[in-house]
């Protein structure tokens, strides 16, 4: 079998998009729409990935770490032909060539895999789409034999060739072979004076090679992003689409239209997904887990049967079975809790390991920390673990009851069983069982004269 080379086209400039940013790395579902392509074409099993760049080529490389990525650079813009030849001399001789677009983000494995199986030494495999409105696109030309003998551009099409409903979507597979015969005997005597890489399909049929022709099951497989509308289709079409997934694999959705999945979602049964949830990067939810309205859950794992009330924010944590969180709970990285834990409203967590049982019930910050089993955190609790320069570490026992609104100056030690009268400023370590209170006495004095109002 022959290897399968990638070439990605890239070079355009997007102008459409308005923007700093080089179109090809504006996001889908939050990655950038190369990488889309890029992860294709190593779903695929690619021998080679070959991106054209051209404008923002350095951005593009910067924002593209891939060391699987060959970059052929494309300083003039001059057609999709003259693009591919830029990445022609890296292609062995022997290899299948599969043309893909930065810009063409969503076309699926299956098909791209059933477009490179027509590939024969003597046989090019062109994937085209039959559109409501084909302004604009390249049109197929077949003959009564509905055999394809050319690929006309709209600009270069007649009255007549302009009815024609199926069009190019640009992707084609074909021997590197053919290629490298073809393509240096493109010409730009045409209506935009570029090489076009249409043009090979006439070649093909001249010199006898056989055009195959596949089709996607979706118009969206193969929509090209030219400006933001285009790109907020597509990411509703993708959004549509992974709803469908977790509806199919055992999640309730509140609304299908109104969950968002920016990364990679796995799920249990019988989850329940409420309005306005983003999710992004890699994410697991365990059978029965409850996600409230309006969380962002990011980096996170959540075992089964865990609630995450309304207003959540959770980025790089792990959470234990049977847990309760928020609303309005903010997990930061390195947060870890055990089985039946509790963190709620208002409660930020950074670095912080909580065993089970644990409650840190309202308004608390809890930042490299370690707390032991069925540990009591009272509202208003604070670990002060900064010092103006260095951070340092929290360590709180097994059923220790913090009282509200206590202050752990970190680096200190609480051990198992010991109790933190409210309002206590902790410097000191406090030993099992131990009560300890650290705040200024209580003093009443009578008949306190009120000050008075000067007339
Ligand atoms: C091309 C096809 C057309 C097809 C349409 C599908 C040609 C001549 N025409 O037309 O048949 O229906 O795509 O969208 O191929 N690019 C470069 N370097 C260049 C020119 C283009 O990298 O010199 C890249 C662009 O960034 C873009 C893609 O190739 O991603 C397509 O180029 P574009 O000029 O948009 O081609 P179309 O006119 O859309
Ligand atoms: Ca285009």
């Amino acid at each position: 079998m022959s290897p399968l080379h990638v070439i990605i086209l890239a070079a355009g400039q997007g102008s459409r998009m308005k923007s700093a940013l080089p179109k090809v790395l504006h996001r889908v579902a939050g990655k950038p729409m190369l990488h889309h392509v890029i992860d294709t074409a190593r779903a695929l099993g690619a021998a080679g990935i070959h991106g054209v760049i051209g404008h923002g080529a350095d951005q593009v490389r910067a924002i593209t770490e891939a060391d699987d990525v060959q970059w052929a650079l494309q300083e003039q813009q001059l057609g999709t032909g003259h693009a591919v030849a830029q990445a022609l001399p890296n292609i062995p001789d022997d290899a299948n060539v599969l043309i893909l677009y930065g810009d063409v983000p969503l076309t699926s494995t299956e098909t791209l895999q059933q477009l490179v199986l027509k590939v024969g030494e003597c046989s090019l495999s062109l994937l085209t789409v039959t559109l409501d409105d084909p302004h604009g696109y390249g049109r197929i030309i077949r003959d009564e034999a509905d055999k394809v003998l050319a690929i006309v551009e709209q600009k270069d099409a007649s009255e007549h060739q302009h009815r024609i409903t199926e069009v190019n979507t640009g992707i084609l597979a074909l021997p590197a072979r053919l290629l490298k015969d073809w393509l240096p005997r493109l010409s730009n005597n045409n209506a935009q004076g570029e090489y076009y890489l249409t043009d090979i399909i006439a070649m093909a049929v001249m010199d006898g090679v056989t055009v195959s022709v596949t089709q996607p099951d979706t118009e969206f497989e193969v929509q090209g992003v030219n400006n933001r509308l285009q790109l907020a289709e597509l990411e509703r079409w993708y959004q549509r689409r992974e709803a469908e997934r977790l509806m199919t694999e055992g999640a309730t959705l509140a609304d299908p239209a109104r969950v968002d999945v920016r990364g990679e979602l796995s799920i249990g049964n019988d989850i329940l997904i409420d309005v306005n949830v983003v999710f992004e990067g890699k994410v697991s939810l365990g059978d029965r887990v409850s996600i409230g309205p309006g969380c962002v859950i990011r980096n996170a794992n959540i075992a089964e049967g865990t609630v995450v009330a309304a207003h959540s924010v959770i980025d790089g944590a792990d959470i234990g079975a049977g847990a309760q969180i928020g609303p309005f709970a903010r997990l930061r990285p390195g947060t870890r809790l055990a089985d039946h834990t509790k963190v709620g409203n208002f409660v930020e967590t950074k670095k912080a390991e909580v065993g089970e049982g644990s409650k840190i019930n309202h308004l608390s910050y809890v930042g490299d920390a370690i707390l032991g089993r069925n540990v009591n955190v009272g509202a208003g609790t604070i670990t002060c673990n900064y010092d103006g320069v260095n951070k340092h570490q929290t360590v709180i026992g097994d059923e220790v009851f913090v009282g509200s609104n206590t202050s752990l100056v970190a680096p200190v030690t609480v051990a198992d069983k010991a109790t933190i009268g409210a309002g206590s400023t902790i410097t000191r370590p406090i030993d099992t069982g131990e009560l300890a209170v650290a705040r200024g006495r209580q003093r009443n004095v009578q008949n306190w004269p009120r000050p008075e109002k000067k007339s």
